[in-house]
Parts: C-alpha cells; sequence; structure tokens
C-alpha cells in the first residue's frame, strides 16, 4: 500500500510512520511537510533511511508540488496530519491556521480527487479507484467544551453516564478496564459522541472544524472516499516544547517554573501516542467510508493534577535508589536541584483566552466497531514519555535551536 503522510515530521505524523513501518513489510509512504517550526527531519531520521520512505519538503496548500507527488506515486491512502496545531499560537495569529488547516484539506482532497476519479457514475457523481482513501485527523476541540459536573472526578463505573450515552453496557466498560488497576475517572456526565454538532471556541479548534466539515462536504457531494478521526490530547515522545506535558517535563529538568493557566481545574482526556496511531490505523483499514471515528483514552483529568503526576514521576525517575541525588546517568540532564522537584515550582499564571473547561471523548463507537482500545494507563504512558524525554535530550535541544534546516539540507541532499 502507498501512503502519504502529510505533516509526518511533527509529534504525532512522526509516531505514525514508524508505528506503520514496523507493522507492515509491504507498505510506502511518502512524507509531505513544509517543517515548519513544529517539524523536525531529525524525528524521522531514521525512517528515512528506509528505502520504503521518501520525504518532500513542501506545503499542502502548494497544488502543483501535491499534483507532482501523486503523479510519481500511486497513492492509496492519504493520512492529513499537516496543520497548525498549538491553540496559544492559534489565539495570537489566526490566519495561517485557516489557510493551512482548511485550504490545505481542500487542495489535498482536490487533487487526489483529480487523480482517483475513473469515471461518473449515471447520476453524474465521480467514481474512484477501488480502495483508495482520505482520512482527516481531526480532533475532539471541533465539539467544543463541556461541563464540570464533577469537579473532583468519579470512576467512570459509579458515574454511570457513559454507558447512556454511548451503547457500551456496564459491564463491556468493565471488561474492557479488566486489565487497569484503577478505573478511569470523569468529571462531568456528557461525552463528544460522534453525533454531537460541532462547536468550536479557539480558532484552532474552528480552522479544523472547517477542514473536518469540508471533508464531509466532499463526501456528500462527490463521494469521495474518506474518514475523519476526531482524537482528545496525544502525549508522548517527540512531542514539542510548547505543548503542556512536553513543556512542563523540559521546564521541571530546567528548574523553571511550571505555567498552569488559571486554577488548572480544565479537564482534558490524555490519550498515549502510539494508541492514537493505533487507532487511525484501525479506521484506515476497517473504516466505514464516510463516517467520523473519535480516538479517545478514557483518561479525564484536570491540568494542574497531570502537572504534579508529571513532577513526581520525574523525581521517581531520576532519583537515584534509596539515595537523595540524581543517578549518575542522568547528572547533566537534570539541572534542577533534586530538592527543587517539587509542587513549589507549578505558576497559576493568567488563563487562556476562551479557555474551554472540559474535553471528554466518547470513543464507543470506534471501541465496537473497530476494536479500539487505549492500551496504555496514563501513570504507564506518562513513565515512558518522561524516559524518553531524559534520554532524548538532543532531540529537545535540536527543536529548541532551530538547526533541523541544517540537519535536512544534509539528509534530503543524499536522497
Ligand atoms: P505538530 O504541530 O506537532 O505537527 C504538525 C506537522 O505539520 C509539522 O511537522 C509541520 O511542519 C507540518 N505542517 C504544518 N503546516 C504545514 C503545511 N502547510 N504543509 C505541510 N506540512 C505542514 O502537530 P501534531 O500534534 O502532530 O498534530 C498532528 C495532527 O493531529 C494535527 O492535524 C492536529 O490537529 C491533530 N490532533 C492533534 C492532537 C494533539 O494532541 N496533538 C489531538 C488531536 C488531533
Ligand atoms: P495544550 O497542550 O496546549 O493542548 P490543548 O490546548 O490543545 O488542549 O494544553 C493542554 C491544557 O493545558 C489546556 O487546558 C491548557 C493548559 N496549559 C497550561 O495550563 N499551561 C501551559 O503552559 C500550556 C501550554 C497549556
Amino acid at each position: 500500500m502507498n501512503y502519504l503522510v502529510t505533516g509526518g515530521a511533527g509529534f504525532i505524523g512522526a509516531n505514525f510512520v514508524k508505528y506503520m513501518l514496523k507493522k507492515y513489510e509491504d507498505i510506502n509512504i511518502v512524507v509531505l511537510d513544509k517543517l515548519t517550526y513544529a517539524g523536525n527531519l531529525g524525528t524521522i531520521g531514521e525512517e528515512l533511511k528506509d528505502s520504503r520512505v521518501s520525504f518532500v519538503k513542501g506545503d499542502i496548500c502548494n497544488k502543483e508540488l501535491v499534483e507532482n507527488i501523486f503523479m510519481n506515486n500511486d497513492i492509496d491512502y492519504v493520512v492529513n496530519f499537516a496543520a497548525e496545531s498549538h491553540v496559544d499560537r492559534s489565539i495570537e495569529d489566526p490566519g495561517i491556521f485557516l489557510k493551512t488547516n482548511i485550504l490545505g484539506t481542500q487542495i489535498l482532497m482536490d487533487v487526489a480527487k483529480a487523480h482517483w476519479t475513473i469515471s461518473k457514475d449515471e447520476k453524474g457523481y465521480p467514481v474512484y479507484k477501488d480502495g483508495k482513501k482520505f482520512l482527516q485527523v481531526s480532533t475532539d476541540e471541533v465539539y467544543g467544551t463541556l461541563e464540570r459536573d464533577i469537579p473532583e472526578g468519579q470512576s467512570l463505573v459509579d458515574n454511570g453516564q457513559l454507558t447512556v450515552e454511548n451503547g457500551l453496557s456496564l459491564e463491556e466498560l468493565k471488561d474492557l478496564f479488566k486489565n487497569r488497576e484503577a478505573m478511569p475517572k470523569v468529571f462531568g456526565n456528557k461525552f463528544f459522541t460522534e453525533e454531537k454538532g460541532l462547536d468550536p471556541r479557539s480558532p484552532y479548534a474552528t480552522s479544523k472544524t472547517g477542514a473536518d466539515m469540508l471533508v464531509r462536504a466532499y463526501n456528500e457531494t462527490y463521494h469521495f472516499p474518506v474518514n475523519v478521526t476526531r482524537c482528545s490530547n496525544n502525549y508522548g515522545p517527540y512531542h514539542f516544547p510548547e505543548k503542556l506535558i512536553p513543556l512542563i517535563i523540559k521546564n521541571i529538568l530546567e528548574g523553571k517554573n511550571l505555567p498552569v493557566y488559571g486554577d488548572g481545574k480544565q479537564v482534558r482526556d490524555w490519550l498515549y501516542v502510539e494508541d492514537h496511531c493505533k487507532g487511525i490505523d484501525m479506521v484506515i483499514n476497517g473504516g466505514r467510508l464516510g463516517e467520523a471515528y473519535n480516538i479517545g483514552g478514557f483518561n479525564e483529568e484536570q491540568n494542574i493534577n497531570i502537572v504534579k503526576l508529571t513532577i513526581d514521576t520525574v523525581r521517581k525517575l531520576v532519583v537515584d535508589n534509596g539515595e537523595l541525588k540524581v543517578k549518575d546517568q542522568y547528572k547533566n540532564v537534570v539541572k534542577c536541584p533534586l530538592e527543587k522537584i517539587n509542587y513549589d515550582l507549578i505558576t497559576h499564571v493568567q488563563d487562556r483566552l476562551g479557555h474551554d473547561a472540559r474535553y471528554a471523548i466518547d470513543p464507543a463507537k470506534t471501541v465496537k466497531e473497530l476494536g479500539f482500545y487505549p492500551e496504555t494507563p496514563f501513570t504507564v504512558g506518562i513513565e515512558k514519555t518522561i524516559k524518553w524525554y531524559l534520554d532524548n535530550q538532543e532531540w529537545v535541544n535540536e527543536v529548541v535551536s532551530g538547526d533541523y534546516q541544517k540537519y535536512y539540507n544534509e539528509m534530503y541532499g543524499k536522497k
């Protein structure tokens, strides 16, 4: 199968490329990425040495470039990760979000549509080559925000509402989590289902909604073969340190304040990035055409608790067993004195404008139809993530220095 993965040098796109190469022998991937500040060729450095992967540096808004990719490769699946993805940046400067996230998606679909069309049916709808699909990686932020009816959270099973909304029985839910130490928590009685109307609040979420709806419009209007995935907040390796979790890890290691917006009681549903990649693969291979699928972590938590757990986990991982000193291997990584790695680092700062209170995905449709299960409990995922950052400081330094452009020239020059 031939994939076009846009945004494949970014956080989730790169993890997806890695996941797919490991899982499928018979796969070719063209990565198209503009290498904005968020894209880093070093992230897929190893993968670029694989003959199944090729890389094109460029903009999804560049129609001629996208045309060329389709002319030179018999693309079966487009997986569109390319986007401006940071809410705070969208508040400062929405324009580029609308351009990349909406117009870029339109251009990708127009080119794919032209290349995949073989004829027209009697009603005038295009007929496409078999097996083609455009997958739009959307977000739960398109649904807007939810109430925090249960401020301190409650066990999913005790709450019971999720079962009412989504058609997973209590028994099915218990079975889903039978291997977990603790039952996931919920912070409210309503959840995002695929049927919920889209109601975005931030410029970022609105740009993603524009794209999401355009994809649906192409399916209705041209019978264009699509799926949409709407996922909750991801975390894991290669996450650019402007988002909450990697920023907190970086600041802890440097002994800097940990900026928590407002009271820190906003709730997000955190999903380990590899579980997202699995979900996308399931939708590509089993999703019914024209459908949207939620992918969520069953893992709601308040920001403040995420930050505290991150502090606790960093301490646990770096401290030498029994001794009050940093493990030798992390001596150069942990620049903060050990006794200062505690909750005093937390600093409440001015809240984000229009800060969404709670996101909570109901992934029942994806669980039932495709067998999706968010395998990684947060305590396991955060440990893996922090360990990765501790062991990959070069990557962090590279992405924050801007030196990856030089890396690109060296790497791409050879290909
Ligand atoms: P990211 O910002 O880490 O990566 C985005 C990538 O897209 C970068 O490599 C960047 O260089 C590239 N890019 C940006 N503009 C481009 C353009 N015009 N042409 C080509 N490439 C371009 O983002 P991410 O966190 O990996 O998110 C990937 C996708 O998943 C996005 O569409 C995002 O909306 C969606 N999503 C993210 C999350 C999350 O928690 N991070 C959750 C749900 C959905
Ligand atoms: P973020 O990682 O930016 O993802 P999103 O806004 O797409 O959910 O932020 C996650 C949550 O953490 C969000 O409620 C905003 C909050 N936050 C902070 O409190 N401090 C920070 O420095 C950042 C970046 C985010």
